[in-house]
């Protein structure tokens, strides 16, 4: 038997730049996914793990408005449709993800802190706290599990005050101003990350 997955190709979908419009796929074409590279890339499926790969999904300050925080910039998906889109891919590839989203830096630091245990990585969007907090990279550092940074905007194509991350040189992988496909990029490219890391189930 073989442990091969083949990642699904041929499905491609673009959103406008900054995450214009709802950032969402339309039904029916699937996930937007950078769909090249890994469509020759075999993966051992979750499914046929120890255990299903655990992602964590947190969430920064104020991502609780999306959907009518400056939709021109961050588009028109709300947080739900984004946790939605993100259960559904994880449902796709086999693995299990968790969302979280707190506008108060502790309570993030307290939910980075209870997670260690439980899951193999984090997706992060940081929001204005990657630009600010030393406390957050160290949050992110004490669970000794791989992160990958993702922003709905391209940070580094706005004020200058935004093209600096504190959590960036400690990340996997940065993926910007795709909007929500930027959060499922992520996920995708982490998971990727952590099922080669971890090798073949045993
Ligand atoms: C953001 C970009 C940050 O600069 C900003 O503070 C946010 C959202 C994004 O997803 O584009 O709150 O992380």
């Amino acid at each position: 038997m073989t442990n091969a997955l083949t990642l699904s190709s041929g499905k491609i979908y673009l959103s406008g730049p900054n995450g214009s419009g709802t950032g969402l796929p339309p039904k029916g074409l699937g996930h937007v996914l950078p769909v090249l590279p890994f469509s020759t890339i075999s993966l051992v499926p979750s499914n046929e793990r120890n255990h299903p790969v655990r992602i964590a999904v947190v969430h920064g300050p104020n991502l609780n408005l999306l959907g009518v925080r400056e939709p021109e910039v961050y588009g028109k998906a709300t947080l739900a449709d984004i946790d939605r889109a993100l259960e559904e891919l994880a449902r796709e590839v086999g693995a299990e993800v968790e969302s979280f989203q707190s506008n108060s830096e502790g309570t993030i630091l307290d939910y980075l802190a209870e997670i260690r245990d439980r899951v193999d990585g984090v997706l992060i969007n940081p929001a204005g706290l990657g630009h600010t907090s030393v406390a957050l990279l160290d949050g992110l550092l004490a669970t000794s599990r791989p992160f990958a940074e993702v922003h709905l905007s391209n940070p580094a194509s706005r004020e200058s005050f935004r093209h600096r991350s504190f959590l960036t040189a400690a990340a996997i992988g940065v993926v910007a101003g795709f909007g929500v496909d930027s959060y499922l990029s992520g996920f995708r490219c982490l998971y990727n990350y952590l099922v080669r890391q971890s090798g073949p189930a045993q």
